[in-house]
């Protein structure tokens, strides 16, 4: 009997592919540049399964040239670039990749916090530039964490890693959520649940984890950024949509808050100029997850779903 055929997208560490070679034909484009629309049809259309990157839009007129697609498996946590309902409509799965990048994203959150309220990227620069000459009593001050309100949207998973971590910063913790967590976890994570007025007036740093869907796009605007403190950090490594990065641009450059960590972006990979052109900003290719471990685990658990399917049984990691 003919193997089942998987296609993936992009380049993906090889342990993956060897698992998925084990048990199917495996079409994989080694390139780490995404395929087209055009280019995806043409190598998907007789596939039984499709491994994804959050770069590849997989919406009804790609599944439609795919007639055999089983399993569409997302190699990441978020899926708001696959028409979740237009596969089901199709009896296509999809899966995605929970759990194994937690800790990896809640380090990269940490690490755009501190260079942010640090200044690591200009004190970097003054290095290099050859203009540390002596110690200066004045220069570089930023902002310290402990005693300070450290504001979560989203209390997921890699939302409440970020808390535990603020707290053993000395942060005061809260988060706000579409649905209040369970007090068990409210007091391992030491958070306290507001609301998102509260949530944006009170944070010093507020670090965003909601996923991306019709409620969060443009979580954060004008009106949100003029009620933040004007000493406030806003950190985000959830998806660039959740803020309007116009809007965090003009707060940035009128002094409305004081700085950002920003792995991101609106139009991802395109970056708003006056966001670049903004004071006291960190920004990152969203590399949040990008450990070799966490980015291994990942391939790995979205070809145990393609595995899955394709045996009939049901994937560990559905979405819906
Ligand atoms: C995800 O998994 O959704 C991240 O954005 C990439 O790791």
């Amino acid at each position: 009997m003919a193997k089942p055929m998987v296609v993936v997208t992009r380049a993906v560490p090889q342990a993956a592919l060897e698992l998925l070679a084990a048990h199917a034909a495996v079409d994989v484009n080694a390139a780490d540049v995404g395929y087209t629309p055009e280019e995806l049809i043409s190598h998907a259309q007789s596939a039984d399964a499709l491994v994804t990157l959050l770069t590849d839009r997989i919406d009804e007129p790609i599944l439609a040239r795919c007639p055999n697609l089983k399993v569409v498996a997302n190699v990441a946590v978020g899926y708001d670039n696959i028409d979740v309902a237009a596969a089901a409509r199709r009896g296509v799965r999809v899966t995605n990749t929970p759990g194994v990048l937690t800790d990896a994203t809640a380090d990269f959150a940490w690490a755009l916090i501190l260079a942010v309220t640090r200044n690591v990227v200009p004190a970097d620069r003054f290095v290099r530039e050859g203009r540390f000459r002596e110690w200066m009593m004045m220069a570089f001050h930023g902002s310290e964490l402990a005693g300070r309100t450290l504001g979560i949207a989203g209390f997921g998973r890699i939302g409440a890693a970020v808390a535990r971590r603020g707290r053993a910063f000395g942060m005061h913790v809260i988060y706000a959520s579409s649905r209040r967590a369970a007090v068990e976890l409210e007091e391992e994570a030491g958070a306290h649940f507001v609301d998102k007025a509260t949530l944006v007036a009170s944070s010093d740093v507020l670090s965003l984890h909601v996923p991306l869907n019709a409620s969060t796009r443009h979580f954060l605007t004008d009106a949100d950024f003029a009620s933040m403190k004007a000493s406030a950090f806003v950190i985000n490594t959830a998806r660039g949509p959740v803020i309007d990065e116009a809007a965090l641009a003009r707060a940035l450059t009128a002094g409305a808050i004081r700085g950002a960590g920003i792995d991101v972006f609106e139009r991802e990979p395109a970056v708003d100029p006056a966001l670049l052109a903004a004071p006291n900003t960190v920004l990152a290719p969203h590399i949040a997850s990008a450990t070799t471990e966490t980015r291994t685990r990942m391939a790995l658990m979205a070809a145990e779903n393609v595995i899955a399917v394709l045996a009939g049984q049901p994937p560990p990691n559905p979405v819906a």
